[in-house]
């Protein structure tokens, strides 16, 4: 499934709100992601940011009157809500919000919007006390029921001094809903439980057995079900990434931790996949206290932890099993015998002796590989490319079997 924006064009509504500003770095994101974007501003948002930013960052013209200049600008409503895959409007205030949910065209942003039937995506933004006012509630009822997809405020301090619900969400937060709301949901429903991470496995209060795992893999898998409509349990090792939205984010620390916290949720998931990197030996014994230093050499005992992914496979009934496989060589034969011994559907292994795969990258290469004896081996891509080809393939080799 394809999980940018590439061949989308995407209409930028900006409303007169103190929050106008986070829209300039939503168009940045929305342009990286390989969106035409377009933009249209109401008189009271031209007060808070120059119309020239967003023309310059979106190289088109921007319309923020019915009456704009330009050889286009008389039909500019009807034509680029035509050619909408999507509007989102950031931020949306109270009077955009009325206006809309009254059926009002009176400027250029109100009027385009009674054009447009593609998908719209409305961030409210504004006081708290004006947000949570009875008719502003009812306006955004209403929306919803004409299919708006509202992103809701976030709580915090806001710019009028007051604390509550009213904060537009950072940037990346509202792009990650309108990849949500633009992905089909074709794992609607399905349970997943995600592992990610490193585990720590700790010898003295402040020491741990560890390894350099980011969580971004299993996190890119866990956001990649979740935008397709699939119910998330992230059990996640010690990492520094923001969790996905809308995704139950279970911490823990050691292998035994994550064991436990999978065992309990492995009867309500449908799909388990293991990315986590998770320590195969932890020390044998853990002082209360820092142990301190000596003159003489010292050993660390070490005692296997339980494979979690093996055991996983033992009970297994009708879930899906995904495991990853990180090898420094002989990645196709050691990955081959994981599969077998821990009674996989699939594995994904990976050479982390690439530059540009593996651990703390943004991008992997990686192989898949079949119950059946094949193999798949992938070009480099983004980890959120991995993530969704690693989803079709469950799909279309495993689910559809
Ligand atoms: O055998 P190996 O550790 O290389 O297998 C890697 C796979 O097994 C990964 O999916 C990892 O999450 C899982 N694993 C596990 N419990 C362990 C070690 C690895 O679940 N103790």
């Amino acid at each position: 499934m394809k999980t940018d924006l590439t061949d989308k064009t995407i209409v930028l509504g900006v409303t007169g709100g103190i929050a106008a500003y986070k829209s300039v770095e939503l168009l940045r994101l929305l342009r990286k992601q390989g969106a035409n974007v377009r933009v249209m501003m109401t008189r009271n948002a031209c007060e808070f940011v120059g119309p020239l930013t967003f023309e310059a960052l979106s190289e088109h013209p921007v319309s923020n009157s019915l009456f704009d200049k330009g050889d286009d600008a008389p039909i500019r409503h009807i034509d680029w809500a035509r050619e909408a895959d999507a509007v989102v409007i950031a931020p949306a205030t109270a009077n955009i919000i009325g206006k809309l949910a009254g059926g009002i065209a009176d400027d250029a942003l109100s009027t385009f919007m009674l054009a447009v039937t593609s998908p719209v995506i409305l961030c409210p933004s504004m006081n708290t006390h004006m947000y949570q006012n009875r008719a502003v509630q009812k306006n955004l009822g209403t929306l919803k029921s004409y299919g708006y997809f509202i992103v809701k405020p976030e709580a915090g301090d806001l710019a009028c001094g007051t604390t509550g619900p009213g904060r537009l969400p950072d940037p990346p937060d509202i792009l990650d809903r309108v990849l949500y709301r633009l992905t089909p949901s074709d794992l609607k429903g399905k349970r997943f439980l995600v592992t990610a991470g490193p585990t720590r496995e700790h010898f003295d209060p402040v020491r741990f057995i560890s390894n350099p795992s980011s969580g971004k893999m299993g996190y890119a898998i866990a956001r990649a079900a979740e935008h397709r409509g699939g119910h998330v349990t992230l059990v996640s090792g010690p990492v520094t990434i923001p969790p996905p939205l809308n995704v139950s984010v279970v911490r823990v620390l050691s292998a035994q931790e994550m064991a436990r916290a999978v065992f309990d949720r492995m009867e309500q998931s449908d799909m388990i996949i293991k990315t986590a990197a998770v320590s195969d030996y932890r020390p044998k014994e853990q002082a209360t206290h820092k142990i301190k230093k000596g003159e003489k050499e010292k050993t660390l005992a070490l005692q296997k932890n339980p494979d979690i992914l093996k055991e996983l496979g033992r009970r297994k009934r009708k879930q899906v099993l995904v495991g990853f496989a990180a090898e420094t060589q002989e990645l196709e034969k050691n990955a081959g015998k994981k599969l077998a011994e821990k009674n996989l559907d699939m594995i994904v292994g990976n050479l982390l002796t690439q530059p540009e795969s593996g651990f703390g990258t943004d991008t992997n290469q990686v192989t898949l590989f079949y119950r059946d004896g094949s193999k798949e081996p992938l070009d480099v891509m983004e980890k959120d490319a991995v993530a969704h080809l690693l989803l079709d393939r469950i799909i279309e080799r495993i689910i559809r079997r």
